[in-house]
């Protein structure tokens, strides 16, 4: 029996970078069927064809913007119709900004808080809906090693927007916990992915176990906030920075 045999998981973000390899990993552990949500529409679509080829599970893309809720309730509907049901939910989907604080105007606040906060409360609280009735599920949010330590080079708006994350998975953990409903969330360091292209050098050597991160270094921990292994954790922010934050 795997790990996630047969559940149904719903990741936003997921045309890409962590967010696609996380998808296609938990159809690897045995989910079933998984939702890829993503603004981008021909790499989502994509993600789809590659899981699908690749393990036994099935697929569906629905093209959502997580800050509109009319699209995240179009997405969880169609996740419903689909399968009847969620058992997880990935929050992924995010951008970046390398603002200098005068950048930082209330454009760029906005658009970050937008997506990376907003969306993340939008999708579970979607999501929660569906679990309450079943008194069952996992919701997975993404941090940053930014929300942690105030950044490195990322703008303020990231960073603020990253450090509310991590309180959103303790609110929604408190609120979500009678309903048998955990809330997690995975802290990555610097991971190689597209958004990674944003920041010039990191530098492998002031890692402490020596080399930067994949996707697949925070997809397998997903996996575990998603599995029955975690089940007596719920408000945990899970750094995944090959030591160099430690909390
Ligand atoms: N790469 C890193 O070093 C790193 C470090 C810490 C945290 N993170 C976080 O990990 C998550 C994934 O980042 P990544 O590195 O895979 O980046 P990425 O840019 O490769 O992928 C991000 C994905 O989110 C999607 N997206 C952006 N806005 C969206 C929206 N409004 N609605 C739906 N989808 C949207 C993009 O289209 C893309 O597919 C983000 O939340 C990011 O903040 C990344």
């Amino acid at each position: 029996m795997r790990l996630l045999e047969g559940k149904i998981a719903v990741v936003t973000g997921s045309a890409k970078g962590i967010g696609a390899q996380t998808a296609l990993t938990l159809a690897q552990h045995g989910a079933s069927g998984i939702a890829v949500a993503d603004v981008m529409e021909e790499a989502g679509r994509e993600t789809c064809r590659r899981i699908e080829a690749e393990t036994g599970a099935r697929c569906l893309f629905v093209r959502t913007d997580v800050s509109n809720r009319e699209d995240v309730d179009g997405l969880f509907d169609a996740a419903l119709r689909r399968w009847g049901t969620v058992d997880i939910l990935y929050n992924c989907a995010g951008i970046v900004t390398t603002n200098t604080l005068v950048q930082s105007d209330e454009a760029a606040w906005d658009r970050v808080m937008d997506i990376n906060l907003k969306g993340t409360f939008l999708c579970s609280r979607a999501a929660y809906a569906i679990m309450k009735e079943k008194r069952s599920g996992r919701i997975i949010n993404t941090a940053s090693i930014s929300g942690r330590i105030g950044g490195i080079a990322s703008g303020v708006e990231y960073i603020a927007s990253k450090g509310g994350v991590i309180a959103l998975t303790k609110g929604l953990a408190k609120k979500a916990a009678q309903y048998g409903i955990t809330v997690n969330a995975v802290s990555p360091g610097f991971v190689l992915t597209d958004m990674a292209k944003n920041f010039s050098h990191f530098d492998p050597a002031s890692v402490p176990l020596g080399y930067i991160a994949g996707p697949a270094e925070i997809a397998d921990v997903v996996v575990f906030l998603a599995s029955d292994l975690s089940r007596y954790m719920t408000g945990c922010t899970l750094d995944v920075t090959g030591g160099v934050y430690m909390s």
